[in-house]
């Protein structure tokens, strides 16, 4: 494993005090030294959930599918989606210009785009994408359920949304872990916030599913395009019988 210098440590760690909402910008400054911090997080972390991910996406990526890697970042996950199904399209989407660049330097698939933009808004019409995926994004997010809702969106009915987000253990580990995040970091760090059972946006229904790893500190969830997240639990809207999912 490369070895982490002293001064990487300290770039990675100024998103300690960054605000949340400009999450994109801070990525920016962070790039170049990215894949050495995600390597040790998903090697000695994420490993579990990932696997989970990989899992998800051999299982429901049908050749030719059209895939949204949402906050692809430096593109670790549209490699594995490349890797581990035969899509027709993969756009790596994300706000930081810089984590994008390293993400094009690892591929020349002619099947894969590009796309700087924000999640919270994005540019593609409803019924878009068979899949989304979108790993350790929504936490840094406002409003991790508005995001969600808004991949539903974009997926066609009987396509899924896969994502993967940063949670907060329950009982007294997480009051401990809550403690200690609030005194490393600033309440609105892009880096640190680990979503409550209460703040994760997820439906359930038998459409869906979310399993928890690392002893909660790691959830994966995924929800159809019956499913809706935002305020209140809403019934599903539409009979989806592809859909059915089975947790982990
Ligand atoms: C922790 S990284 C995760 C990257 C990648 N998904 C992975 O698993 O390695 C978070 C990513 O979200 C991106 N991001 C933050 N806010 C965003 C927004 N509003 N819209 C799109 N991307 C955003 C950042 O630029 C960064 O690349």
């Amino acid at each position: 494993m490369e070895r982490l210098t002293r001064s990487k440590l300290a770039s990675y760690l100024r998103l300690l005090h960054r605000h949340r909402g400009e999450a994109g910008g801070a990525y920016d400054e962070v790039a170049a030294v990215y894949d050495d911090f995600a390597r040790v997080w998903d090697r000695h972390i994420a490993a579990p959930a990932l696997a989970q991910v990989t899992r998800l996406i051999e299982e429901r990526v049908s050749p030719g599918a059209v895939v949204l890697d949402a906050g692809a970042g430096t593109g670790e996950r549209t490699l594995a989606i490349l890797e581990h199904s035969q899509p027709g399209n993969v756009i790596a989407f994300d706000a930081s210009a810089a984590m994008l660049d390293v993400a094009k330097s690892k591929m020349h698939d002619p099947r894969v785009s590009f796309v700087q933009g924000d999640v919270r808004h994005l540019p593609f019409a409803d019924n878009t994408f068979d899949m989304v995926v979108c790993t350790w994004v929504i936490e840094i997010m406002d409003d991790p359920r508005a995001v969600v809702q808004e991949f539903i969106r974009i997926i066609k009915p009987g396509g899924v949304v896969i994502y993967a987000f940063c949670s907060l253990p329950e009982g007294r580990v997480g009051n401990v872990l809550k403690y200690v995040v609030a005194k490393a970091s600033s309440e609105e760090s892009p880096l640190t916030h680990l979503l409550s059972k209460d703040e994760r946006p997820f439906h359930r229904c038998e459409y869906a599913s979310l399993t928890q790893f690392a002893g909660g500190l790691t959830t994966v969830a995924t929800v159809g395009k019956c499913c809706t997240v935002t305020g209140k639990f809403v019934a599903c809207r539409l009979h989806e019988p592809e859909a059915v999912l089975t947790a982990g």
